[in-house]
């Protein structure tokens, strides 16, 4: 596995290749992202990951000077999963100046659920991952369905900007309490991790009520929120949208369930397809 740090080096490291298929993340990598990688590598001639803490997506008071930053760790892990290179750019290299152009994604995709409670997150993803994409000259790209939201925003902007890049969503890795695997998972102490399954838990529940043909969705999500705050949560939402553009779900649609909330100080999302 090769690991390149500079954009010149990654050009190099890509000429033998057509179709490079691409796993962008932020490092700090667990068992979600390795699968990823996994699932990435018989879709095209070269398996690149990208490892890159983005500011541009964090908010004044989130996490973006404590994200754990773990790249001997990471680039171990990914040539065991069978990653052949991996792409992790220094800031000065990625951004080398201000990074004044923006990819704007429109209200309609981010005026809800986590673009409602993260003001600006979904215009860093969407300018980071265009740039990603461009530099690894990806084919396809293989991203988590664990941020649905984030899959959705980049579906949309890829075939908006007729980007020549297949977008496949990956299944969302967890625990064998339920808890999906996250990098933020590291941040809860022991008696937050004992809560921590119950945010799975509420989603299954309010999904198999929906499943069984409850279609009060305003009081299932209100009641699911009382249960998270009954166990030490804080929730942001919990939210019963359609899959396809997480808008209010019309009759027939395939449904998503989806939710975010606080546990102490640590933020985690998760969702379930119905
Ligand atoms: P990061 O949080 O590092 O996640 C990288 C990829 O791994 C994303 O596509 C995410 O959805 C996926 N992922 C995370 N946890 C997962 C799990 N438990 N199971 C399956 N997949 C999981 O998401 C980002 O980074 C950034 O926003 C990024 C797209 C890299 C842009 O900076």
């Amino acid at each position: 596995m090769q690991i390149v740090h500079t954009l010149p080096a990654l050009a190099d490291a890509l000429q033998p290749y057509r179709h490079p298929a691409v796993v962008p993340t932020m490092g700090n990598l667990h068992e979600g992202h390795l699968a990823l990688v996994r699932q990435a590598k018989p879709l095209g001639d070269v398996t690149v990951a990208t490892i890159f803490v983005n500011r541009l997506q964090f908010g004044p008071n989130d996490d973006f000077d404590t994200y754990p930053r773990t790249l001997e760790a990471d680039c171990a892990q990914l040539e065991a999963a069978g990653c052949d290179l991996v792409f992790a750019p220094s800031e000065q290299e990625f951004y080398p100046e201000p990074q004044s152009f923006r990819i704007e994604p429109p209200p309609d995709l981010t005026h809800m659920l986590e673009g409602q409670f993260r003001p600006g997150f979904f215009s860093g993803v969407c300018t980071v991952v265009m740039k990603l994409l461009a530099c690894t000259q990806a084919r396809t790209a293989v991203f988590g369905k664990k941020d649905y939201q984030q899959l959705m925003v980049i579906r949309q902007m890829v075939r908006q900007f007729n980007m020549p890049i297949d977008v496949v969503g990956g299944d969302t890795r967890r625990t064998s309490e339920g808890l999906a695997m996250s990098s933020r998972n590291g941040y809860l102490n022991a008696a937050e991790r004992a809560q921590a399954s119950e945010l799975h838990a509420s989603l299954q529940d309010l999904a198999r009520a929906v499943h069984a043909g409850d279609r009060g969705f305003a009081a299932l999500e209100a009641g699911a929120m009382d249960r998270l705050r009954a166990s030490g949560w804080q929730p942001d939402y919990v939210a019963v949208r359609r899959q396809k553009d997480l808008q209010a779900p019309q009759p027939g649609d395939a449904l998503v369930v989806l939710a975010a909330a606080r546990l102490g100080g640590t933020r985690l999302i998760d969702n379930l397809e119905l």
